[in-house]
């Protein structure tokens, strides 16, 4: 079994908060988090889905036009409005958790769930991606993508890491939400009522 619990007694602490879905561009957050939302039968939300309605602009064109800070503040501000959210299953950018503490903040206001995969994988993912992505989107071929996400993850991993659970975002999806189903406290978000 891939999912690791890092604190007993989680269960029913945790129940009817949000589950945030951490993890790198490609790992899956956001195709796992509408059928697993649509599992329990509760809202589904997309940090950036938020932040691009909210701007009334594309990431990339926050990126270009305000640039990467501008984007950052962005982000903690949206992860804090969240807490004024019922109990959803809650898909984050890739970089939210590792900015101005974002992880820490998730883990007081929900259940957090890192999906790792593999650096082989993610290439495969995001290579045809890429345009959608500012971060990746001038690297010129497979191998450089692979250096890149390579260390970026090395360095981000500390943070992903500090999620309650982890599972192998590289198993195919039905497996992977059947993994999901088993951590303590997120069934219990079915039919919540709201
Ligand atoms: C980013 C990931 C993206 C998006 C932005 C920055 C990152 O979200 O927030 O391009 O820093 O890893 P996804 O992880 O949903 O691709």
């Amino acid at each position: 079994m891939t999912i690791v619990d890092k604190e007993n007694n989680i269960a029913k602490q945790e129940q009817g908060k949000h589950i945030f879905l951490l993890g790198y561009m490609g790992s899956g957050k956001s195709s796992i988090g509408i059928r697993l939302a649509q599992k329990l039968g509760v809202r589904y939300i997309d940090t950036d889905d938020l932040i691009e309605a909210g701007e009334g602009m594309s990431i990339t064109e926050i990126f270009s036009k305000r640039g990467e800070e501008y984007f950052r503040d962005l982000e903690q501000k949206t992860l804090l409005e969240l807490k004024a959210y019922p109990p959803s299953i809650i898909s984050t950018g890739g970089g939210m958790p590792c900015y101005n503490d974002g992880v820490s903040l998730m883990n007081d206001m929900g259940i957090t769930v890192y999906l790792e995969a593999s650096v082989d994988e993610l290439v495969n993912r995001l290579w045809s991606e890429r345009d959608k992505r500012p971060l990746i989107s001038n690297l010129k071929d497979e191998s450089e993508l692979f250096g890149f996400i390579s260390k970026h993850l090395s360095e981000r991993n500390s943070f992903y890491l500090k999620a309650s659970y982890k599972v192998d975002a590289d198993l195919e999806p039905d497996k992977l939400i059947k993994e999901l189903m088993l951590i303590p406290g997120l069934s219990e978000n079915k039919d919540s009522g709201h």
